[in-house]
């Protein structure tokens, strides 16, 4: 079946190994959601603090480790990339993590379509792809357009914690959400349970600066 054109993420490299997959075909039906209709991610763990939601899990090590750091919280991973969605689910079970849930989708097509207005407690943005080419500069994640999506989607006090490698897709995303005038906010200090994943390994040995960005919904 054709996907909806307003997906905003093109899909690639997305063939899981065999573990990923057979742990996709043993858990994913426990651990995913199939979402068709409205959803209030906090419905998803009654019970928690707060729920965040997770833009781009990648390979889940952040995820699973946070998850891990934070039993009370409940994580609602949303996520394209196969392999990634596997690994993750990997760690839920090695972990014995009882607090994520994965959802395969478009993020933006999620939170445009089945999550309501002022609905959610706080997102998760680690890492987005940066695209650092001119003519890719489109394709980011972080555009006016999401960040006021972004906002619709918060409750108010809600906040987005960002975290970027790329010191010029960092400076976009500041000057973003700094025209927007539903958020306050800007960089903190990197927040001692954010582990390091893979990926941000890769950036610092490349001494790329990394930058965390939290930016809450005013009332
Ligand atoms: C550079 S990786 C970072 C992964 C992870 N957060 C980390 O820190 O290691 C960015 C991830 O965002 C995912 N992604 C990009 N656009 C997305 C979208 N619109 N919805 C969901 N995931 C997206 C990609 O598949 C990729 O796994």
């Amino acid at each position: 079946m054709e996907r909806p054109s307003n997906r905003s993420y093109a899909l690639r490299g997305n063939r899981p190994t065999r573990a990923q997959a057979l742990a996709m075909k043993t858990h994913w039906s426990n651990f995913s959601l199939q979402v068709e209709s409205e959803l209030e991610i906090n419905d998803v763990f009654p019970d928690a603090k707060e729920v965040i939601l997770e833009i781009g899990s990648g390979m889940g090590e952040a995820t699973a480790q946070i998850a891990d750091h934070f039993p009370e919280t409940g994580f609602v991973a949303v996520e394209m990339h196969n392999p990634g969605l596997g690994a993750l689910l990997m760690l839920v079970i090695e972990k014995k993590l009882k607090n994520i849930k994965l959802i395969r989708e478009d993020a933006t097509h999620l939170l445009n379509n089945f999550i309501p207005d002022n609905s959610i407690d706080a997102v998760h943005l680690f890492f987005p792809d940066p695209w650092p080419k001119n003519r890719q500069h489109k394709r980011r994640i972080v555009q006016d357009a999401f960040v006021e999506l972004i906002a619709s989607k918060l409750k108010p006090d809600g906040y987005i914690h960002i975290a970027s490698d790329w010191q010029p897709y960092t400076d976009w995303i500041k000057a973003r959400f700094e025209r927007n005038q539903r958020f306050s906010g800007g960089v903190i200090k990197r927040p001692d349970w954010r582990p390091i994943s893979k990926f941000e390994g890769q950036a610092l040995k490349k001494a790329h600066t990394v930058t965390d960005l939290k930016y809450k919904k005013l009332k």
